[in-house]
């Protein structure tokens, strides 16, 4: 009884001593959007979700997530992250203080974070956690960036010894502290013990009238502390979201990193600039991706696969060996089992294709299964919805389903039935029987009437 008692302890003291305070109250003007800046998407997730997937990583004893009162989509978005609501954009420093609440008691590190800088890694937020116990006396660390040329970004001044002296923000600066290249890239580490102290002195006697997260370095000096440095020198993990431009240019460094991954983990792509990915997808070996091919979230391509150009494909499981397209649409639970063949023009929805099955051209299968190797012809297609509800349509083996055929849902076809070309289908077809529904052909025996041309 007493060792199980120990060990509980020491799992208690063993647990993380990290919180991260994630800023998400801003307004984000510049984006021109209904939508709070940081539920914005970057390569099928939103900006919020790839900077609480890395932090994740870092196994945070509490996430807590600065919103501004009316941003309920993005309390949503971030759950079961808790929120603390910022009553009025008065300023980080101000977006802070709303998170401390959540942090009473706390004595650990505290991160805090812009929730607009999506791809800060692992790495970098080790190495600020890091700088902020160099010395002793340290009471935080600041991640800086060199910039040429400079943004209207705030200003490191250091010290002779190369700690921190103080943040000048670029409104605030003087024409001197301007040339300074050294800039604040946004994210901090904070001696969780001071943190609100500190904060609660941090009024807003600036330019912008705000109170600024970048007081803390002068005001832990005057408390006797040291604030560290840590560099980074990669401009792109630290590249914040502003506008949409800003957006654009993210997309491109994501889309750029997941084409290069592709392509040394064994696709083969004749134009990797026009093939997009999601930040999720999975991709297997001798895989070609033709030019011109949109992945969305949640997509998973085995071995061997060939997906022809101007296919568009979300939710979507790809098994060993198929070919999918040109012009296919595979939309969010579509399944292809292995050897399927996809052709041209053929819409694929909530479906589980077997093995080998083929849609060549021009079809619609929607909310249905469709057995090992049966042929689904040109034109034909699945009628799932009524208007009101939709209906599952069920093929089985080996079945021909004819060209320009209409299943009408809900509908059952037996394992090597043959559905005549042209037929409506509105009842089931029983296995091994031909299922024709399609007026007969009469040829008049009187000789057609010819039409003349009127000038
Ligand atoms: C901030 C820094 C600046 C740094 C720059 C890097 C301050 C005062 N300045 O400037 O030193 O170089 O980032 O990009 O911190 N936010 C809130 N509530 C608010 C205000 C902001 O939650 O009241 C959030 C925003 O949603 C945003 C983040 O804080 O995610 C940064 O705010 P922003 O106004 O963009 O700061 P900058 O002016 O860019
Ligand atoms: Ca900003």
């Amino acid at each position: 009884m007493i060792s199980q008692g120990n060990r509980m302890t020491k799992a208690t003291k063993s647990k993380n001593d990290l919180a991260v305070i994630i800023l998400a109250a801003g307004r984000g003007t510049r984006m021109r959007s209904a939508l709070p800046k940081v539920m914005h998407g970057l390569a099928g997730r939103p900006l919020i979700a790839w900077l609480l997937a890395t932090v994740q990583k870092l196994k945070p004893a509490r996430v807590i997530v600065v919103i501004a009162p009316d941003m309920d989509d993005l309390r949503a978005a971030v759950a079961p992250a808790p929120c603390a609501v910022q009553v009025k954009a008065l300023g980080t420093g101000d977006a802070v203080k709303a998170a401390l609440p959540a942090l009473k008691g706390f004595k650990g590190d505290v991160l805090i974070l812009l929730g607009d800088m999506p791809l800060i890694s692992v790495a970098t937020l080790k190495g600020l956690i890091k700088a902020r116990h160099r010395e002793r006396d340290t009471g935080l660390a600041v991640l800086g960036a060199e910039y040429n040329p400079v943004p209207a970004f705030g200003r490191l001044v250091e010290n002779p010894d190369g700690t921190l002296a103080r943040i000048v923000e670029h409104k605030d600066a003087t024409a001197e502290e301007r040339l300074i290249t050294l800039c604040n890239t946004g994210a901090f580490c904070v001696d969780g013990a001071q943190l609100a102290k500190w904060v609660g002195r941090i009024n807003n006697r600036n330019a912008q009238k705000e109170f600024y997260i970048t007081d803390l370095p002068a005001i832990a000096a005057k408390d006797g502390y040291k604030t560290q440095i840590a560099v980074t020198e990669d401009l792109d993990e630290v590249q914040g979201v502003n506008s949409r431009v800003d957006l654009a240019m993210l997309e491109y460094i994501v889309q750029a990193g997941m084409r290069l991954n592709a392509l040394e983990a064994g696709v083969t792509m004749h134009d990797p600039a026009s093939v997009y990915f999601s930040y999720d997808t999975e991709v297997g070996r001798d895989v070609v991706i033709e030019p011109n091919v949109f992945i969305g979230p949640g997509v998973v391509i085995g071995d061997g696969v060939t997906i022809r150009s101007f296919c568009h494909i979300e939710s979507a499981v790809i098994k060993n060996g198929c070919s999918v397209g040109p012009f296919a649409r595979l939309r969010p639970g579509a399944e292809l089992d292995e050897r399927v063949h996809i052709g041209n023009f053929v819409e694929i929805k909530n479906a589980k294709l077997g093995r080998g099955v083929k849609a060549g051209h021009l079809a619609y299968i929607g909310d249905a299964i469709v057995g090992e190797g049966t042929n689904y012809s040109c034109g034909a297609i699945t009628a799932n919805y009524d208007g009101a509800n939709k209906h599952k349509t069920v093929i089985g083996r080996n079945v021909m389903v004819g060209s320009n055929v209409n299943l009408i849902a809900p509908v059952t076809i037996g394992d090597g039935a043959y559905l005549a070309a042209g037929s409506t289908i509105t009842q089931d077809v029983p296995k091994d029987k031909l299922g024709i529904a399609r007026a007969r052909q009469s040829n008049l025996r009187k000789p057609v009437k010819k039409r003349e041309k009127k000038d």
